[in-house]
């Protein structure tokens, strides 16, 4: 029987890199397919901070669980990778495939387009814009904020 480490080091020998990058996405995939109940979980395979570095996940399930199939419109503010448009955005997938008919919105100061895609779109404004916190007044009741 193959070792898990055997095969991967024979894969990353033998195969050329854009098989090897589709491989290591599909399984990111399917991993997260599996484990689309689980906040821990996807925050780990997103390598996102909220569980590991720090461990807010368990709460936010708590909290959000009673939402999870629902239309929900989140807002994070912070996407991630600073100046790099395409980098960044680890939180925004993780509440993708936990909210699976969420729409994910990211605030960031820096540009972040480079990381929308179906149901996640970005939005360069700064937390302290005074104009922009202005929103909060005018959100409907019902939300988390
Ligand atoms: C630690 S990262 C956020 C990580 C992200 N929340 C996640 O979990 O994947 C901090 C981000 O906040 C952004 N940021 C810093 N100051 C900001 C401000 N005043 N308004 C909006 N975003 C800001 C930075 O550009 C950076 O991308």
């Amino acid at each position: 029987m193959f070792k898990k480490i055997e095969v991967k080091k024979y894969v990353k020998q033998y195969f050329p890199s854009f098989v090897v990058n589709f491989l290591q996405k599909s399984k990111k995939k399917y991993w997260a397919e599996l484990s689309h109940n689980d906040l821990d979980k996807l925050a780990y395979i997103y390598s996102c901070d909220k569980w590991g570095t720090h461990y807010y996940t368990p709460h936010y399930q708590k909290h959000f669980q009673q939402f999870k199939n629902e239309k929900v419109n989140l807002l994070e503010i912070g996407v991630g990778g600073y100046n790099d448009p395409s980098l960044g955005g680890a939180s925004l997938k993780m509440w993708k495939q936990y909210f699976k008919k969420g729409k994910i919105y990211g605030l960031d100061i820096f540009d972040k387009s480079g990381i929308e895609e179906k149901r996640i779109k970005t939005f360069k404004a700064s937390q302290t814009d005074l104009n922009l916190l202005n929103i909060f007044t005018k959100l409907k009741n019902g939300g988390i904020y």
